[in-house]
């Protein structure tokens, strides 16, 4: 990235009273122009400390809609509102309204990685490092988990004191990483160390040495004495991988083909400009607005 980008975004920044707030897996030079880069989790929770009257969302849409929706009274925009998750829409809101009406003391748990409606729909939001230990804290003993089934059953194994109901949903991408190739990058770079994302299969989980988060897989890499690491998620990780362990010959490998989220992969530093300059891609608050909230207010409060 020129210098010329870097000041451009730097003086729009002071000049609209904005913060940069960007996913780990953006291209790496969105990621540099940002002043926050975390997982959705830490994204979610600095929008709300931060006192920026506008936030910069270089995410996909439903994180754009979670900071409005926690922050209503603060301009949010999206580089690419075109930029979604596919995963958000894969639950069925009358498969919801079944399973409530079929049992009285259940949860319905929501992954972040929802439409703002889906939120609305549910008792709790949750994102991948925190899922587990919310689903834990909740009272019911019976869980609807949407839309993620991956990540719905990763959780089921390690609260084995609730009854979770699953939902048909995945992300496409972590969907798409075969036991297979991981078992070749593991040929191609023995004793490495697997570290996979809850949205992986379960075939792929099983074979991971850590399971978590972006920013978890992140922080075990970095505080651990292996030098080879075979990551089973979106390759933008690589870039705050190389930051943090720069100089410590630690090396990165991807199953092949390297796993790329295309929505991410669109949210460019030119269009983090253009909207800083132009205002485009402002996120408008939901009709559902205050039940799609609460859902995401309890997830603070419980995983605080
Ligand atoms: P994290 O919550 O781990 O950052 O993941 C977000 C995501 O979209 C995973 O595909
Ligand atoms: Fe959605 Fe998957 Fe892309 Fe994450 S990687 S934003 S879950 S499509």
């Amino acid at each position: 990235m020129g210098q010329d980008t870097r000041e451009a975004a730097m003086r729009l920044k002071r000049e609209h009273d904005a913060v940069v707030l960007a996913h780990y897996y953006v291209p790496a030079k969105t990621q540099e122009l940002a002043d926050f880069v975390g997982d959705s989790f830490a994204l979610a929770r600095i929008a709300t400390t931060c006192d920026a009257s506008t936030v910069v969302m270089a995410g996909v849409r439903f994180m754009g809609e979670s900071v409005k929706l926690l922050n209503p009274g603060r301009r949010v925009l999206l580089p690419e509102p075109r930029a979604d998750c596919p995963m958000a829409h894969m639950a069925d809101p009358a498969f919801v309204a079944r399973c409530r009406a079929e049992e009285d003391d259940i949860a319905v748990v929501c992954y972040v990685n929802s439409t703002a409606e889906l939120k609305a729909l549910s008792d709790v939001c949750v994102t991948s490092s925190n899922a587990v230990a919310v689903v834990r804290a909740l009272p019911q003993r019976s869980v609807l988990f949407i839309p993620d089934e991956n990540l719905g059953r990763f959780v089921a194994e390690q609260v084995p004191e609730k009854r979770v109901i699953l939902n048909p949903g995945c992300c496409p991408i972590h969907r798409d990483i075969s036991p297979a190739s991981v078992t070749a990058a593991k040929e191609r770079h023995p004793g490495a160390v697997v570290l996979a994302h809850p949205e992986c299969s379960s075939a792929v989980l099983a074979m991971a040495d850590v399971a978590g988060s972006t920013a978890e897989i992140i922080g075990a890499i970095e505080a651990s004495d292996a030098t080879d690491f075979v990551v089973c998620t979106v390759n933008g990780v690589g870039h705050e991988i190389a930051r943090r362990c720069e100089g410590k010959g630690k090396r990165v490998h991807f199953p092949s083909p390297a796993p790329c989220c295309p929505d991410m992969a669109a949210i460019t530093p030119e269009k983090v400009i253009a909207c800083l300059e132009t205002g485009s891609g402002e996120v408008a608050l939901p009709s559902c607005a205050e039940a799609a909230r609460a859902p995401l207010e309890a997830m603070l409060e419980l995983a605080a």
